[in-house]
C-alpha cells in the first residue's frame, strides 16, 4: 500500500518559488492499478516521482507499506527503490544497447553476474513478449516494442509495484490497447501493484480499479472507476470524461454542433450514461413508451469496456415541450441512468 500524507511540494528556482502539489494525501491498496489523472500541469508526473524518491516532499509524507520514503538514511531508501519500477513516456533506452543490455542494465548496475542476469532478462522478455528481439537495436524496434522492453527492466528486479508516466502518451491507439492489456497483465499475474499517472481517460477507463483526478496540485475526487463516471463530482472531471467519449467520434461532434445550431427550446440533446446492468436496458424504446408526446433520436453512441463491466453512453435528441423534457430528464434518473444535458 502506497500512503501519502498531507503532501506539499514547492521547487525553488531563482529564487522564485513555484508550488505545485498543495496538501495531497491518497492512499494507494496493494494489488490494484490505479489512475492518477488530470490535465498537463495538474502535478501528476511531480506526485509519482515522490513515490520512489526520484523528488522529495517539502513537507508531509510518504509510506509504502508502512514505511516511510521521507525520513529514511540513502541506504534504506535504495533498497525501498528495489520495490519500485518506473517506465516514462519517452522509453529511456539507451540507444548504443541492445534490447537484451537494455533489460539487464539494472541488474548489471548492482553486479550481477553476465550470465545470470542475462537469463533473467530473457524470461522477463518473454513476459512482455519480445522473445525474439533481444539482439536488436532500440531503433529497430516501433513505439510499442520499445514500451515493452522498458516494461521488461523496470520489472527485472522484481518490484513490488510499477509507476507508469504516460507510459501510452507516446504510442498510437493499436500500441496503446497492447500495452494497456500487458499492463492488465503484469498486474493480474505476476501480483504488482500498478500506479498509472495519465491525461487520458481512455486509458484508465480501460484498465484501473480506482482512480483519481488531479487538479492544480490537488486532488479533487478519488473512487472506483464506475463512481467515478457514473457520479462525477467535480467540472474537471466532467470535462475529462466527455472529451474522452466525444473525441472518439469525430463525427459524431461535427452532427451535434449542427443539431445544436438549429435546436429549438423544444428540443433538447442529451447525454445518456449507463453503467453496469442499464446498459443492457432497453431504456429508450421505454422512455418512447412511456411518453408518446415526446420524439426521440439517437445522434450517436458507444459501447467502452471497463474492468467491471461494459459501461455506455448514447446522445439523444429529443423534441418536446420543455415540461415534458424535465419530466422525462426525471424519469431517466429513476432509471439509473446518469442524464447531462449538452
Ligand atoms: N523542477 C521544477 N521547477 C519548477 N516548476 C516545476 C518543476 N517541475 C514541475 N514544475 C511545474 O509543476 C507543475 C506540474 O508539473 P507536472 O508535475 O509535470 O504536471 P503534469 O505531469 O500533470 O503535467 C507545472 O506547472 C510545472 O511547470
Ligand atoms: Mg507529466
Amino acid at each position: 500500500m502506497i500512503t501519502v500524507q498531507n503532501v506539499n511540494k514547492t521547487f525553488v528556482n531563482k529564487n522564485q518559488e513555484f508550488s505545485v502539489l498543495h496538501d495531497v494525501s491518497l492512499e494507494i491498496p496493494e494489488g490494484v492499478i490505479y489512475g492518477i489523472i488530470g490535465y498537463s500541469g495538474a502535478g501528476k508526473s511531480t506526485l509519482i516521482r515522490l513515490f520512489n524518491g526520484l523528488e522529495t516532499p517539502t513537507s508531509g509524507d510518504i509510506k509504502i507499506d508502512g514505511q516511510s520514503i521521507v525520513n529514511i538514511n540513502k541506504t534504506d531508501l535504495r533498497l525501498a527503490q528495489q520495490q519500485i519500477g518506473m517506465v516514462f513516456q519517452q522509453f529511456n533506452l539507451l540507444a548504443s544497447k541492445t534490447v537484451l543490455e537494455n533489460v539487464a542494465l539494472p541488474l548489471k548496475l548492482i553486479g550481477v553476474p553476465k550470465e545470470q542476469r542475462q537469463k533473467r532478462a530473457l524470461e522477463i522478455l518473454e513476459i512482455v513478449g519480445l522473445n525474439d528481439h533481444d539482439n536488436k537495436y532500440p531503433n529497430q524496434l516501433s513505439g510499442g516494442q520499445k514500451q515493452r522492453v522498458a516494461i521488461a527492466r523496470a520489472l527485472i528486479r522484481n518490484p513490488k509495484i510499477l509507476l507508469c508516466d504516460e507510459a501510452t502518451s507516446a504510442l498510437d491507439p493499436e500500441a496503446t490497447s497492447s500495452i494497456l492489456k500487458l499492463l492488465a497483465k503484469i498486474n493480474r499475474e505476476m501480483k504488482i501493484t500498478i500506479v498509472m499517472v495519465t491525461h487520458e481517460m481512455e486509458a484508465v477507463r480501460r484498465i484501473c480499479q480506482q482512480i483519481a483526478v488531479m487538479e492544480s496540485g490537488k486532488i479533487v475526487e478519488t473512487g472506483s472507476v464506475t463512481q467515478i463516471f457514473e457520479h462525477p463530482n467535480s467540472a474537471i472531471t466532467k470535462s475529462i470524461i466527455s472529451e474522452s467519449q466525444l473525441q472518439n467520434d469525430i463525427d459524431a461532434q461535427e452532427v451535434l454542433k449542427e443539431i445544436k445550431q438549429n435546436a429549438t427550446s423544444d428540443s433538447a440533446i442529451l447525454k445518456l450514461t449507463f453503467v453496469r446492468e442499464t446498459v443492457r436496458q432497453a431504456v429508450i424504446s421505454e422512455i418512447s413508451r412511456e411518453y408518446p408526446k415526446a420524439q426521440f433520436s439517437i445522434l450517436g453512441g458507444q459501447l467502452q469496456p471497463t474492468i467491471e463491466g461494459v459501461m455506455g453512453y448514447l446522445i439523444v435528441q429529443i423534441q418536446a415541450t420543455e415540461d415534458l423534457q424535465e419530466q422525462i430528464i426525471k424519469n431517466l434518473n429513476t432509471k439509473q441512468v446518469q442524464v447531462e444535458v449538452i
